[in-house]
């Protein structure tokens, strides 16, 4: 076998490689895309094909390598399903087994709370708990559908019952430290060693950070698995032409339960709400699709940021408002309707078709 722990000293992030060099498959866990030529010397290096990348979270530091990975060499990408990754392969649910090499599995733990859908991976006697679990320390909880009730509660159920000496590897250290162990985080890690839930909370929601630099860069891309808009065509082109049947929950099915949950307009009815007053209109498409065209007064709130730039919206900051959503063809839009939802808007509707409908129908 072969482990390491890769770092990338321009966002203190850490990757993890491992490989089993019988079997020659590899994963990778949190990959940087600046590191990709790293990643391909390392793999070329030991004759291995890399199977998985795998995300703790949508990341909003520094941008995945995985969506060119898979380009590259084929390897399928797996992020938690909550994160609202559309382009990941693989929508990773609690309790999922991925397996690799000669019987190799990783674990999937749900750990929510730096995000709504972070997850933490257990591969033998360590886990990768990405920013759910610091060495001395935890994620953030103050954007991307954050809750530090959630984060206390999954560190201590779920991290803090795995055996003591289970090795912690986190997604970034700020002080050069690169393991810790479960043993060590319960007793000594100050937001957590002794502490209640509700002080945790306090803790949490008294820290002040400023904003990520890369943020509003970072969080688009790395749904699409880090690819730039050019690269997502190619991908998607690629994509439809090779994928095979997967077992676990892809993309498709995930938009497919959003429509579920949410409710569809089509275009008449659109038309007639956004005569009225009072109804805000949400165009969820990517800023250079907007630039091309959209309906009149239409708010421009990519998917990929909506969660924080609803706050910061004048326009939706009645929840009891009307808000029509849409996108290109209604994928992206069911999935912001339930995302709405889930903030806590109570009359979400969205356009069925999309803007190609609607367009249709001028
Ligand atoms: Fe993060």
């Amino acid at each position: 076998m072969i482990f390491k722990q890769l770092f990338d000293p321009e966002t203190w992030t850490y990757t993890y490689f491992i490989a089993d060099t019988d079997a020659k498959e590899a994963v990778l866990i949190d990959p940087v895309k600046s590191h990709i030529d790293e990643y391909i010397a390392l793999l070329d290096e030991h004759g291995l094909k890399l199977k998985y990348t795998l995300e703790t979270h949508v990341h909003a530091d520094h941008i995945t390598a995985s969506g060119l990975l898979r380009q590259k060499l084929g390897a399928e990408t797996g992020v938690g399903q909550l994160c609202g990754a559309i382009g990941a392969d693989l929508q990773l649910q609690d309790g999922d087994v991925l397996e690799f090499g000669n019987g190799e599995k990783i674990k999937v733990i749900a750990t929510p709370g730096h995000t709504q859908g972070s997850v933490s991976f257990l591969w033998r006697d360590r886990v990768f708990t990405g920013d759910s679990l610091f060495i001395g320390g935890c994620g953030r909880t103050d954007f991307q559908s954050g809750d530090a009730g959630a984060l206390y509660d999954c560190i201590t159920r779920k991290l803090f019952t795995l055996p003591d000496e289970t090795l912690v590897y986190p997604g970034h250290d700020y002080q050069q430290r690169w393991v810790s162990s479960i043993m060590q985080e319960r007793i000594t890690n100050p937001r957590l060693a002794g502490k209640t839930r509700e002080e945790f909370i306090e803790i949490m929601n008294n820290l002040n950070l400023p904003r990520p630099r890369l943020i509003d860069e970072a969080v688009p891309a790395n749904r699409y698995c880090g690819l730039d808009e050019d690269e997502r065509q190619d991908a998607v082109a690629r994509r439809d032409s090779t994928r095979p049947e997967r077992a676990m929950i892809s993309a498709q099915d995930l938009v497919s339960a959003a429509k579920e949950r949410i409710t569809e307009i089509g275009i008449d009815k659109a038309r007639q709400l956004l005569n009225q007053s009072g109804v805000a209109v949400v165009d969820v498409r990517e800023e250079s699709e907007y630039a091309a065209g959209h309906i009149d007064n239409a708010l421009p709130i990519p998917r990929g940021v909506l969660e924080f730039k609803v706050g910061a919206t004048p326009e939706l900051a009645d929840k009891s408002k009307t808000v029509v959503v849409y996108c290109r063809t209604g994928g992206r839009a069911a999935l912001a309707a339930q995302t709405l939802q889930n903030l806590g808007y109570s009359n979400v509707l969205s356009i069925a078709g999309g803007y190609e409908a609607w367009q249709k129908s001028l």
